[in-house]
């Protein structure tokens, strides 16, 4: 196994490692002793992306259910995309383009997660309160549904009745409800409430609603009512479980609605989908990325993991991987049903905002935790840092720099002062925030859990958890 200290795509994604290995850090050793479960590891996740099934994967319902993350990176029929869906996708943009005002995305979990991320990478900051010709023609976005919070709710619409009432009536709305269940409390009260607001208020609101849900009207309260009332529904395939949902229906409706290029995502996707396939051992980058962590949670005692983007917009980002490696790998039991208590506890970290909180933790607190830097290589507004204040030396230090200068110079600082103490860390590095890198970075991080999940031997798609406060909660409902 050749460990160059670094690995990725052709002028795309990269995955640096090299502060992760070593003296104190993972071992060389340690990695070529994981070599013949890592070769397992490749096998198994090939058959999930021919035979789309994992091993002792069931339901909830305690059936076998398919895995088909890896799928959604290629067109084809009986896949979550093909042509024909990607093609309503593109002409649902095309329909809401200078047409909707303002759209309402409703869902929690991975049927929120997902679409906020598309929408911070394809959207400028402060999106809503552009005129409309700056946003060229996209709608307004909203979201609701991603808790209880009638404050939140109130929130949106107060925000859309002023607008009706000063700035245009009626507002076309297009309220969309996604929830793969169709049954789930949140997006489902929030969209009620919402639905009936509007539709009491036809002065103000034209409303449209298209669903996205689980095509199955036994189990689908959404998909019911969206036959029953005519919407237009968007499937969310068997074999997506919500937090890989962010390359299909879900994610691409978020795409579409804002002009993002869902072909180059998928594009992205389905290189990175490629490499990892192809490979195995260190030129594999997720396997590689899983290895590591598994290896310096099992040797080293690192039980957190944290993501740390370089730019505001990656905050979102971080979130939906919280989500992924949470979901996937904190589990009680392995596929034997062997009590492991495994994973580790993921946290979103934003550089450089938080150099000033939690970076005194990750330098000086326990050896627990491997940092992985996220960074973006070209901004996608460049701007100088004038000088208005040519006495003061001080200032000199910033005067007329670019500021992603000032952002890598203080990643760089970050990962060397780490290094320096011997704490692990690893940076992802994409060239740029366009839809293909993105889609590389995405289906590596799927990929990467899915190895994990093999190497530690548990159901990487499965969340048996969220069942216990579930049925505590219903039943407290259910009293009234
Ligand atoms: O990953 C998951 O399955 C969950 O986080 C779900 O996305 C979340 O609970 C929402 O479920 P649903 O889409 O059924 O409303």
């Amino acid at each position: 196994m050749e460990l160059t200290g670094s690995i990725g795509m052709k002028g795309g994604f990269q995955f640096r490692y090299q502060n992760l290995i070593g003296e104190g850090r993972v071992t060389v050793k340690a990695l070529k002793d994981l070599q013949p479960a890592m070769e397992q590891a490749v096998v198994a996740v090939r058959k999930i992306r021919v035979e789309g099934f994992s091993k002792a994967h069931l339901s909830k319902d305690g059936t076998p259910e398919h895995v088909y993350f890896p799928r959604q990176a290629y067109l084809e029929q009986g896949n979550p995309n093909d042509e024909e869906s990607i093609e309503r996708l593109e002409k649902l943009g095309a329909a809401w383009k200078d047409s909707v005002d303002a759209a309402v995305f409703i869902g929690i979990g991975g049927s929120y997660l997902g679409d906020k991320v598309i929408f911070d990478l394809a959207t400028k900051p402060y999106w809503n309160q552009l005129p409309k010709k700056e946003r060229n023609g996209y709608p307004q976005i909203y979201f609701a549904g991603n808790n209880v919070d009638g404050t939140a709710l109130q929130g949106i619409m107060r925000t859309l009745t002023l607008q009706a009432q000063h700035v245009k009536h009626p507002l076309h709305i297009q309220l969309v409800p996604i929830s793969k269940s169709g049954t789930t409390m949140e997006p489902l009260t929030s969209f009620a409430a919402l639905l009936s607001y509007m539709e009491s208020h036809p002065e103000w609101f034209t409303v449209d609603v298209t669903a996205v849900t689980g095509l199955d009207e036994d189990a689908s309260l959404l998909y019911r009512l969206a036959k029953e009332n005519n919407w237009p529904a968007f499937s969310i395939p068997e074999g997506i479980g919500g937090r890989f949902c962010i390359l299909s229906n879900p994610g691409l409706l978020m795409c579409a609605a804002l002009g993002y290029d869902i072909r180059s995502l998928l594009e992205g996707a389905r290189e990175m989908s490629e490499l990892c396939l192809a490979t195995e051992g260190a030129d594999n980058p997720a396997l590689l990325n899983a290895s590591l962590k598994y290896l310096a949670a099992e040797k080293l005692g690192a039980d957190i993991e944290v993501l740390m983007g370089y730019g505001d917009a990656l905050q979102c980002l971080g979130a939906w991987y919280v989500q992924l490696l949470a979901e996937s790998l904190g589990k009680r039991t392995d596929r034997n049903g062997k009590t492991v208590y495994y994973g580790r506890t993921p946290v979103v970290a934003v550089g450089t905002t938080d150099m000033h909180s939690m970076t005194q933790q990750h330098q000086d607190g326990k050896r627990n935790k491997v940092i992985q830097f996220l960074e973006v290589e070209k901004p996608a507004e460049p701007i100088i840092v004038k000088n208005p204040f040519p006495q003061e030396k001080a200032f000199a230090l910033y005067a007329d720099k670019e500021m992603n200068v000032l952002l890598k110079a203080a990643l760089t600082a970050n990962e060397t002062a780490l290094t320096e103490d011997g704490r692990l860390n690893a940076r992802y590095v994409l060239p740029e925030l366009a839809p293909r890198y993105v889609g590389q970075l995405l289906m590596f991080l799927m990929y990467s859990i899915a190895y994990e999940g093999e190497l530690a031997d548990v159901d990487a798609y499965d969340q048996p958890g969220v069942e216990a406060y579930k049925r505590i909660m219903k039943a407290e409902l259910a009293k009234g």
